[in-house]
């Protein structure tokens, strides 16, 4: 990573593609702030280094992620990268699944970005100067059988990313909206155990998390706003661009409804 010595904070922090951001900024001697629930995750990320702080904040909590922004700030100084990774990804077929775990999966993976983002950005943007990373995922622009309430959340995440994006054009802070394919984390099990599509068992092996991070890194210092880890991953969403009634074909027939 070209840039050390920077503050870096990272929702999600304790786990997946957060841990492994978090521990390569580290290791580059940066700053770094983890926020998430899992206390124990969190430390496990921290683990050897003491340029790593912790803090235990759910994201869909506005107040408590301002008061831990301020925190931070106070501790290691202002914000220079974001990086937005919490999220949950309980699977399911819309009619049957729980009311209330259709709306914790928007009010954490979409409500908690826009709350980490009124909490730091404002900030990046009078500095001129910062790193915006949002996680989206190809399930932000590809629906399929059984991922409706994930989908909409990175639907809803990728508008909003791109919408800052063009609203915050010139200003000095690189905006980057991730969208990998499955991806080798803890995530992956809560799919698998609620109601896991069959149309991903035929996607091949999940790529490895610093796949991703690599190529955030790349597409930032290139300028380019979309990250495809992956060429399958731009293929894909340029094939569900051009001919979305073709994928929704091969669901169905994968899926057997
Ligand atoms: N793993 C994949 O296949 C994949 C693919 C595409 C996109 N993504 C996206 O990448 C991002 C990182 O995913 P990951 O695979 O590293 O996930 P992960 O499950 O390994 O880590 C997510 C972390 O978010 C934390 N979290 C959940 N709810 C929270 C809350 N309310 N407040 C604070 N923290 C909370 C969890 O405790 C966990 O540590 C997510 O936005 C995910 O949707 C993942």
């Amino acid at each position: 990573m070209a840039d050390s010595k920077r503050v870096v904070l990272i929702t999600g922090g304790g786990s997946g593609m957060g841990r492994e951001a978090a521990r390569r900024f580290a290791a580059a001697g940066d700053a770094v702030a983890l926020f998430d629930l899992n206390t124990q995750g969190m430390e496990e990320t921290a683990a050897g280094f003491d340029n790593v702080r912790s803090w235990q904040v759910d994201v869909t909590d506005f107040e408590a992620v301002c008061a831990a922004v301020a925190e931070v700030e106070t501790a290691f100084g202002p914000v220079d990268r974001l990086y937005n990774c919490a999220a949950i990804m309980p699977f399911g077929i819309l009619l049957e699944q729980d009311n209330a775990i259709i709306h914790k999966q928007m009010a954490i993976n979409y409500g908690g970005l826009v709350n980490i983002t009124q909490a730091v950005l404002p900030g990046m943007v009078a500095r001129g100067r910062g790193d915006f990373v949002s996680f989206a995922s190809m399930a932000g622009w590809i629906p399929m059988l059984k991922t409706g309430a994930y989908t909409a959340t990175k639907f809803a995440v990728r508008a909003f990313t791109e919408t800052l994006h063009h609203e915050n054009l010139n200003c000095g802070v690189r905006f980057a909206c991730v969208c990998p394919p499955a991806v080798a984390t803890p995530l992956l099990k809560q799919g698998k155990e609620s109601a896991w599509p069959k149309m991903l068992e035929n996607q091949g092996e999940p790529i490895a998390p610093a796949v991703v991070i690599d190529a955030i890194e790349d597409c930032l210092q290139r300028g380019k706003f979309f990250v495809y880890p992956t060429r399958d991953a731009k293929i894909g969403v340029l094939m569900r661009r051009l001919l979305p009634g073709l994928i929704w074909k091969q669901v169905h027939q994968v899926e057997g409804f």
